[in-house]
């Protein structure tokens, strides 16, 4: 690969000759000259002695150091700071939508004992201890159809793939929380859901953050009665908010487990709020529904493993990428410099072709996870990268976005070097805008996720093949990305993952290269300037913080670069070697610090 490579890139000069492929971990900064100390950085991680929490709002990460206190593990940590996300976040905090864990644990895995595993082997053992991922994604429900959001004439009806009760899909969040939790927990269920029952039943005070985001959103929540009654009109900040109805949910769920939800009362509100709106999510639905334990999928970067979720996920995209990168000298070239930043737009355009046609749920279609993974497919990749030059999206082929403001990740660091990293969604902020009524929950609008027709884009701009058209039981793509890496050594070190649609990916990406390949500290890493491209539309998005003449060589090799508003909310953390862990909560989204045990 090299010797194909090599050439383009002396004759390019743009571009500095791929470096080692082996780097030690605490290297700081490829480039000699180049080298900051952490102490000497802009920006500082939280640091704790033992464990801690980094989620997009303090008294939820809160919750989640409290049960670390109260010596739950980091999987505890993370269901504790779910569920009360779900109450202090509830544009994307959710028990109405779904979402993805990977989890590492040390030592020997509880779950075959707790019955978990029953013929499956999700479980890949790593650094003495044990990783596996868990899959709460919605499903569809038994009557959707491939058609379901075409208008008469043959067009894509936006409104009823986003806001009517046809774009939610069956909810796995409150599965798959209590899935992780009976089987890698160590705390009783009811122990890790008293702050978030806490938090329903006597409120809060409302950050500037929700109030804004709730002023947002108002349009969507304004058109369903229980929404409006429980949001509107948008509480200023400081006021107090409580959800008693959610709080009822919540004890009911704590007490009964995923019973709690996908039966009885809830489940009963939830089926004949459907039945009155013409939505199709049935009681067999929710019964039906099973969150899953699944193999995370691996690749090595540099020397260092990287574990992160698989299709539905956007784990595949995110590995390819780092693939087809691995060799780039990219500190070399610089952080922020067109040099780096051209072939890391040109590898996201390469990878979103393979992804917008090929991926879609494994349960249901064949997915060539390994082909897509491979190096010689990987190296095809990266022959196909011009080093000079922009390759224009239709001479690339494939098949773009409004950044959706809200999904959430939370990561979770416990004393023992456990990790936990955690998106979960609603899809859009609120999701649909609708609540089930007296259950005190919103819903997701998952289904948009969905090919709703072939190469007509969703609300990402992402235009999707046949392989993710709707179907029942089927799991939406996804590009939710939650990630570890580890030591070349195999012990745990990173845990991340962001927020933000289709930037999911390139978000995490340039989270882990600011980190392994520049040496950015986490909360460098975290909060450096970030850029995005998807093939379609066919340009580069970027943050502020992108220089001028990086731009004009962008221009200059042909990309069309737009200034686009912030992107993602990569809350990390990182386990020091030394013992203790780091924390870093994006600035971008921050409405508190990392919380230490
Ligand atoms: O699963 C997905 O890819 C999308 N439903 C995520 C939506 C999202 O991140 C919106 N927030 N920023």
């Amino acid at each position: 690969m090299k010797a194909v490579l090599l050439p383009l890139l002396l004759l390019a000069g743009t571009l500095a000759v791929p470096g080692a492929q082996a780097q030690a971990p605490a290297v700081l900064a490829a480039s000699e000259s180049n080298v900051l100390l952490e102490g000497e950085q802009r920006f500082r991680p939280q640091w704790s002695a033992r464990g801690l929490v980094a989620a997009q709002e303090p008294l939820a990460s809160a919750a989640g150091a409290a049960i670390l206190r109260q010596g739950g593990n980091a999987v505890d940590g993370a269901v504790a700071t779910a569920f009360a996300l779900a109450v202090t976040l509830p544009q994307a905090g959710n028990l109405g939508g779904g979402g993805f864990l990977l989890l590492w644990l040390p030592g020997p895995s509880p779950a075959r004992q707790r019955g978990c595993l029953a013929g499956a082997a999700p479980e890949l053992a790593i650094g003495g201890g044990t990783a596996v991922a868990v899959n709460f994604r919605e499903t569809a429900p038994a009557a959707a159809t491939a058609t379901l959001f075409l208008g008469p004439d043959g067009q894509v009806d936006r409104a009823r793939a986003t806001r009517s009760l046809l774009s939610t899909a069956v909810p796995g969040s409150v599965a798959g929380l209590a899935l992780a939790q009976r089987c890698y927990g160590r705390l009783p269920l009811p122990q890790v859901m008293a702050p978030a029952i806490r938090l329903a039943a006597d409120g809060f005070p409302v950050s500037k953050e929700l109030s804004d985001s709730l002023a947002a959103a108002a349009p969507r929540l304004q058109a369903d009665p229980v929404s409006r009654r429980q949001f509107l009109p948008p509480p200023l900040p400081g006021t107090r908010l409580r959800q008693s109805e959610l709080a009822a949910t919540l004890r009911r769920i704590a007490a009964e487990g995923e019973n709690g939800f996908y039966r009885g009362p809830v489940a009963n509100a939830l089926v004949a709020a459907m039945a009155r709106g013409g939505g199709l999510i049935s009681h067999n639905d929710l019964r039906a529904y099973r969150a899953r334990l699944v193999r995370p999928l691996r690749r090595e970067f540099r020397g260092h493993p990287v574990l992160s979720m698989p299709p539905p996920g956007g784990g595949l995209t995110l590995l390819q990428l780092l693939g087809i990168l691995e060799p780039f000298d990219l500190a070399g070239s610089g952080l922020n410099a067109a040099a780096s930043l051209h072939p890391m737009a040109e590898a996201m355009n390469l990878a979103y072709r393979d992804r917008n046609a090929l991926l879609g749920d494994p349960d249901q279609v064949p997915v060539p996870v390994e082909r897509l993974l491979s190096a010689a497919h990987l190296d095809a990749l990266r022959r196909r990268l011009d080093p000079r030059r922009h390759i224009p999206a239709p001479a690339l082929e494939a098949a773009a976005a409004r950044e959706g403001t809200n999904t959430t990740h939370l990561s979770v660091a416990d004393r023992q070097g456990g990790l936990a990293a955690l998106t979960t969604t609603l899809n859009f902020p609120y999701g649909n805008g609708i609540s089930v009524p007296g259950m005190g929950f919103l819903l997701n609008n998952e289904m948009d996720d969905f090919t709703a027709l072939p190469g007509s884009a969703n609300a990402f701009g992402l235009r999707q093949g046949a392989a993710n058209a709707i179907a029942p039981g089927r799991r939406p793509l996804s590009s939710m990305a939650p990630t570890l890496v580890f030591r070349p050594d195999g012990r745990p070190w990173i845990a991340t993952g962001s927020p933000g649609g289709s930037r999911i990916i390139t978000t995490v990406l340039q989270v882990l290269l600011n980190r392994m390949v520049h040496g950015l500290n986490l909360a460098g890493a975290v909060a450096a300037p970030r850029i995005h491209s998807q093939l379609w539309p066919d340009r580069i998005d970027a943050e502020e913080g992108l220089s001028p003449d990086s731009r004009r060589l962008l221009e200059a090799m042909g990309h069309s670069v737009r200034q686009a508003p912030a992107m993602g909310a990569a809350n990390s953390v990182e386990v020091l070697a030394a013992g203790g862990s780091l924390g870093a909560v994006d600035p971008r989204r921050a409405e508190g610090p990392a919380v230490a045990e």
